[in-house]
C-alpha cells in the first residue's frame, strides 16, 4: 500500500524527521526487544567490519549515525583505543541516553560523545572523521542528498561510509525462486502475511488493532504509541488530519517500500564515493530461525546472490 497523495504532499524533511524523533523517543524502551532477531543477525557483520576497518595503529575517529540504543557503538566501542574517538548521534535523545548508559556499563576506553541531530546537520567539523557507520537508518532519512553531502563534508579523504540493514530494491527472483520464497513465507511467517493484508485495508486495520489491543499487552502499548504520535503531530500543527498506524510506520520507514538499488545510489546520492564492497542478505525476506528455513535461504542465496531483502555496503570518499 502506498501513502496517499494528501499525505505525500505534506511531507518534507522536517516532518519526516519529527515523526521519526517522536516514534523513536516513544519506542526506546522496547526497541531492543522488538529487534532482537535482527540485532543478533547483524552482530557478526559489525564484528567483522570492526576487525577489518577500525582496528588501526594510528588514532581513528568514528561516527555512528542514527545510533539508536547503541547497537553499533556497543560492538565497535570496546575495540577502539584510548586515542580513538566515537561520536554517536540520533534524532531521538531518549535513544541516545540509553546508548550512553550502555556504554558506561561496558569497558570503552576511547573518547565517546553523543549528539542529537536537529536539522540533518552532523555537529562535527569538516574532514574530521575516518569512518561513518550507519545501521538500519538510511531508509528513515527523507533527504538523502543532504545526508550524503554531510558525510562528504565530515569524512577525511578516503574515509569510509559503512551502511548495513537497508531494504534492497533489486530482490526480484525468477519464477521458481519466487515460488520457493513464497512457500517459505507461508510456512514460517503466516502471521506476517495476514498483517500485511489486514493493514492494506483501512477498515480491517482498525478492526484488527481494536481486537489485538484487547488480547495483547505489547500490541496495546504499540497502538497507544501510534495514536499518541498522530495526536502530537496535530497538537503541534504539523498535520491537520489523523494518521493511521500503518501510515505512521510508512512515514517512519520512508524509503523501505521502494528500497535502494545500489547501482542507482552510486550514480546519484553517493556519486562522490566509490564502492569498496557490497552484499545482499536475508534471502527469504525474513531471518531464518530453523534448519529448513536456513537450507532454503542458502539455496536462494547461492543461486541468486543479489536477491537478498537486505543490503549492506562499504563506500570510500573519493
Ligand atoms: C531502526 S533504528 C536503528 C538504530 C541502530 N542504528 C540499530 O541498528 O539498532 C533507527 C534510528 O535512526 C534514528 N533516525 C531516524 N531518522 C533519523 C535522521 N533523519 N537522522 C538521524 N537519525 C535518525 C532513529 O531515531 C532511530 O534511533
Amino acid at each position: 500500500m502506498k501513502l496517499s497523495k494528501r499525505i505525500l504532499q505534506q511531507l518534507d524533511s522536517k516532518l519526516v524527521q519529527k515523526i521519526n524523533e517522536t516514534y523513536h523517543n516513544l519506542e526506546n524502551i522496547c526497541y531492543d526487544k522488538r529487534h532482537d532477531e535482527i540485532l543478533n543477525y547483524e552482530q557478526i557483520f559489525w564484528k567483522n567490519i570492526t576487525n577489518k576497518y577500525l582496528m588501526k595503529k594510528e588514532p581513528i575517529a568514528c561516527l555512528d549515525y542514527g545510533t539508536g540504543t547503541g547497537f553499533v557503538p556497543e560492538i565497535i566501542g570496546p575495540c577502539l583505543k584510548e586515542e580513538d574517538s566515537l561520536v554517536s548521534c540520533d534524532v531521538s535523545d531518549r535513544m541516545l541516553k540509553i546508548c550512553q548508559t550502555k556504554l558506561k556499563q561496558i569497558s570503552v576506553s576511547c573518547n565517546c560523545s553523543f549528539h542529537k541531530i536537529d536539522d540533518g546537520l552532523i555537529p562535527v567539523p569538516d574532514n574530521s572523521i575516518d569512518v561513518i557507520t550507519i545501521n538500519s537508518v538510511l531508509h528513515h532519512i527523507f533527504d538523502l542528498n543532504c545526508f550524503a553531502a554531510e558525510c562528504e563534508r565530515i569524512l577525511k579523504p578516503s574515509g569510509l561510509l559503512i551502511v548495513a540493514h537497508e531494504p534492497n530494491k533489486d530482490l526480484r527472483l525468477p519464477f521458481h525462486g519466487s515460488v520457493l520464497r513464497g512457500f517459505a513465507k507461508v510456512l514460517f511467517r503466516p502471521k506476517a502475511i495476514f498483517f500485511r493484508i489486514a493493514e492494506s485495508i483501512p477498515l480491517m486495520e482498525k478492526f484488527m488493532r481494536a481486537i489485538l489491543s484487547k488480547v495483547s499487552e505489547s500490541y496495546r502499548r504499540r497502538n497507544k504509541m501510534l495514536i499518541e504520535i498522530s495526536q502530537q503531530m496535530r497538537n503541534e500543527n504539523l498535520l491537520d488530519f489523523d494518521l493511521r498506524g500503518t501510515e505512521i510506520q510508512q512515514i517512519v520507514d520512508f524509503h523501505a517500500q521502494s528500497g535502494f538499488a545500489l547501482k542507482e545510489l552510486l550514480t546519484t546520492v553517493f556519486s562522490k564515493f566509490e564502492l569498496v564492497e557490497s552484499e545482499t542478505y536475508c534471502h527469504l525476506g525474513f531471518f531464518a530461525n530453523n534448519k529448513l528455513a536456513g537450507l532454503i535461504e542458502r539455496y536462494i542465496k547461492k543461486n541468486w546472490p543479489d536477491a537478498g531483502k537486505e543490503l549492506r555496503f562499504v563506500l570510500k570518499r573519493i
